[in-house]
């Protein structure tokens, strides 16, 4: 079935929201360009994203909130970071900022990352949107994972087809391209992606940019992705738990946590990193069943894949 295109209006914003509620996903303009919004808190939604877009790895997400006050719920806030928020929020400008314990946003929006990247869209669609829903929205660039972002509704539509419930259509982006990621480390901003906010602007409240470098913060999914890995160690593709390891199931091989019973890789991308989290806490070895390599399945086992490989 197609989306549904729908000019913005307070009845569909009232619509959007619903359906966000209920986990579905929802084109979102922002000044920047479409979001494929999904409720940040809800890991399913989240999982739902990643299928969407096809991406090959769970790359974090940015996500949206109203303000600076609603961002601090969800990351520690340094004086820096402050600062520009004050200046440039809302606005095209995405902060990579230490994650709060106390966040509710699902940590496979995060890709099981300690930071988190926040951003105030400055587009009255997308206010109103996070107004309606009371909720931060996880929301990459509505498109196919390694295509051309969209800066019109009718491309969302192109690009994603059915698994976009409904497009909230405000006309073109006026920014075109995506927003600046900065992670802020201490009294340093690091250029993660040059983008809508020029480096000028920034320059002049943050000081010289710093390149990103691998010490200093991840820049590539390869290289966020090696930022996770559970203390203990794992073995991948087992059929059975050897003694003395946690397991993790996956369809009918059942363990002390089981990703999806049903064997459903939406779902078992949905609680891969609350599981690893949580098995993590209780054993020093963790056998983890096949995944299929299907769908989500190749992002899960990249995932684990890397959690797995050897530590330095
Ligand atoms: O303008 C935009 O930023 C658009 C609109 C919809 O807001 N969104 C967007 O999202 O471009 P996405 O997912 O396509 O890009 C997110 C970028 C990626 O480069 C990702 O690696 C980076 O942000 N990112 C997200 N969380 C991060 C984290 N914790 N650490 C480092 N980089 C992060
Ligand atoms: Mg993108």
């Amino acid at each position: 079935m197609k989306p549904q295109v729908r000019t913005v209006s307070s009845e569909a914003i009232a619509a959007a929201a619903a359906l966000l509620r209920n986990g579905q996903l929802v084109g979102m303009p922002t000044e920047t360009v479409y979001g494929l919004a999904a409720d940040a808190t809800n890991a399913d939604a989240v999982a739902r994203v990643f299928a969407a877009k096809g991406r090959p790895s769970f790359n974090p997400l940015i996500a949206h909130v109203p303000d600076l006050a609603a961002a601090e719920l969800h990351a520690d806030v340094p004086p820096l970071a402050r600062r520009l928020a004050e200046r440039f929020w809302p606005g095209p400008l995405t902060l990579v900022l230490r994650r709060r314990a106390e966040s509710p946003i699902a940590l496979l929006a995060c890709a099981g990352l300690e930071t988190i990247a926040l951003r105030a869209p400055d587009h009255p669609a997308a206010q109103a949107l996070l107004a309606a829903i009371k909720r931060p929205l996880a929301a990459p660039s509505a498109n196919p994972s390694g295509r051309l972002s969209p800066t019109t509704a009718s491309a969302v539509v192109e690009g994603l087809g059915d698994s976009v419930a409904l497009v909230l259509d405000a006309g073109p982006c006026v920014i075109g391209v995506e927003s600046t990621v900065l992670a802020i480390d201490g009294d340093r901003a690091i250029l993660l992606r040059p983008g809508g906010l020029p480096r000028d602007a920034l320059e002049a409240v943050a000081g010289t940019l710093a390149r990103p470098d691998a010490s200093a913060a991840p820049t590539s999914p390869g290289m966020l992705a090696s930022h996770y890995a559970p203390r203990a160690t794992l073995r991948l593709d087992a059929e059975a738990p050897e003694p003395g390891e946690a397991y993790l199931g996956f369809g009918a091989r059942d363990g002390d946590l089981n990703l999806s019973p049903t064997g459903d890789l939406v779902e078992a991308a949905a609680r891969l990193f609350e599981s690893l989290r949580a098995l993590d806490r209780t054993a020093a070895r963790i056998a983890v069943a096949p995944i299929p390599e299907t769908g989500l399945g190749e992002a899960i086992n990249d995932r684990l894949r890397r959690a797995a490989a050897p530590r330095s």
